[in-house]
């Protein structure tokens, strides 16, 4: 973890001036190497811009392989980031961690060491708003190992393994995991998620996590994340180009695990339950079929017309499981459709829920923390095309529609669940960092950040 520094910088340290210069520049004089960061007129610097400036300025410092460097807090406050100095705290810490981090666990390191910022002096900074650069560093910290679990290669990150690394995250800390195995999840009927972990070798698991850092008997937050380990697609094989990438379709469950692990790390006085679906999507003589239809835990049977629909029959069941905890609300995390981000281009999450309040709050925490959100209808009319000829329900379009996939996604989810407060977050199109982020390439740990900022500020 990048150290924070308050005091007077010492060492060889690179010096960022955020400047009126019209262009980015790295100056020497006299032996003092100093950063002058292009800066657009003041009133045009609003928060979305800033995290930009941020990163930036780390992103640029790690090009010159710079190790420390310092800044004037003061530089980073701009009146239309309509932010106070608690939050710009915040802010500035979550983002100069998550811009220094890179996925280095299978890359030789090189002698003179892996390229990360080791050091930051931050200049007058109030003492009072010290903590809050230090809570943004450990929120930025478990949204890094969030895309730590989900860049890993589909050989090495299996159901198993998500599994310990769910115990691994909270190890110390007071949230409970617990592992269901292919038996238990037999004695519970959850038939839809064995049957699409069926194909695979590996066996399927299903995760729980609980934490109770709030009242007793008080109504839980309930976090449902997808973990398909690797989506091949399964007997509805992807085409080779769309398999690239599919070892993160187990993002949501991986951001729900560190998610638990920030609301205990800061002692949040919630309940907050996770749960986590994990199987691998695989095409085998074992497979489940296009036409099977499937008894899933709550009694609805789901007609498979397509195998690569994967995530949202696992979610059926761990949604359907939820109601165990009689819940708050149930917030539903994944990958789920390509659909989501042909919608929206890969600049936002998609939200879908019938409660406009629940959105709104969202939208705020999406704005505060920079996992952006945007609302798409989830509206009864949209579910004559899931409706099933033989079965409850079809797992795709019954039509075989193109049209509307993420909304059709989230219609089926919104079936096993009915009687609670329920949002369906989409983050297919954030799954990866786009160019010009300046962050690393791969997995983006979207949306730890706007989770946790929810669960902070909820009621
Ligand atoms: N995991 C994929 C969705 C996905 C695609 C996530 C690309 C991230 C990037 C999901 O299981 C899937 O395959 N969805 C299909 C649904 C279709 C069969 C209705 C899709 O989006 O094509
Ligand atoms: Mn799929
Ligand atoms: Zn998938």
């Amino acid at each position: 973890m990048l150290k924070i520094n308050f005091k007077k910088p010492s060492g060889e340290v690179l010096f960022v001036n955020i400047s009126s210069k019209n262009k980015d520049e790295i100056v020497k004089e006299k032996s003092v190497k100093t950063l002058y960061l292009k800066c657009e007129e003041i009133e045009k610097m609003n928060l979305r811009k800033l995290y930009l400036l941020v990163r930036k300025m780390v992103a640029m410092a790690k090009s010159i392989k710079a190790e420390k460097i310092a800044f004037d807090f003061d530089d980073l406050k701009f009146k239309n980031a309509n932010v106070n100095d608690q939050e710009l705290g915040e802010i500035i810490g979550t983002q100069l961690d998550f811009a220094n981090y890179e996925f280095t666990e299978y890359k030789t390191e090189p002698k003179e060491g892996f390229n990360f910022l080791k050091e930051i002096f931050i200049l007058n900074v109030p003492k009072e708003i010290e903590k809050f650069i230090l809570k943004g560093n450990v929120i930025a910290d478990e949204v890094n190992k969030t895309r730590t679990l989900a860049n890993m290669p589909g050989g090495d990150m299996t159901p198993k393994i998500l599994a310990e690394k769910a115990k691994e995250a909270v190890k110390g800390l007071p949230v409970k995991v617990f592992v269901l195995g292919e038996k238990e999840m037999e004695r519970q009927n959850m038939q839809a998620i064995l049957s699409v972990g069926r194909g695979s070798d590996e066996e399927s698991k299903f995760i729980i996590m609980e934490y109770h850092g709030g009242k007793v008997g008080e109504k839980p937050i309930v976090l449902v994340g997808k973990g398909v380990t690797f989506d091949s697609g399964g007997i509805n094989l992807k085409p080779s180009s769309s398999l690239a990438g599919m070892q993160m379709d187990m993002s949501g469950g991986a951001s729900v695990i560190h998610t638990l692990a920030l609301v205990a790390k800061n002692k949040l006085k919630k309940n907050v339950i996770g749960l986590i679906p994990a199987v691998e999507n695989m095409a085998s003589g074992k497979s489940y079929r296009p036409g099977d239809i499937i008894r899933s835990m709550s009694g609805k049977t789901i007609e498979i017309l397509n195998t690569d629909a994967e995530g949202r029959v696992i979610l059926a069941d761990a949604l359907n499981y939820s109601h165990k905890y009689k819940p708050e609300v149930v917030l539903n995390i994944a990958t789920l459709t390509g659909a989501a981000a042909v919608a929206l281009g890969e600049r936002a999450s998609v939200i879908f829920s019938d409660s406009s309040e629940l959105c709104c709050e969202l939208e705020n925490a999406a704005e505060y923390t920079g996992d952006y959100v945007w609302r798409l209808p989830l509206w009864e009319e949209y579910e004559n095309e899931i409706k099933g000829t033989v079965g409850d329900l079809t797992n795709v379009h019954n039509k075989d529609s193109r049209y509307g996939g993420a909304i059709y996604a989230a219609s089926f989810l919104h079936q096993f669940i009915k009687d609670y407060k329920f949002v369906h977050i989409d983050i297919a199109p954030r799954m990866t960092s786009m160019a010009g982020e300046y962050l690393a390439q791969g997995a983006l740990g979207t949306p730890v950040r706007l989770l946790y900022k929810f669960i902070e500020d909820y009621k």
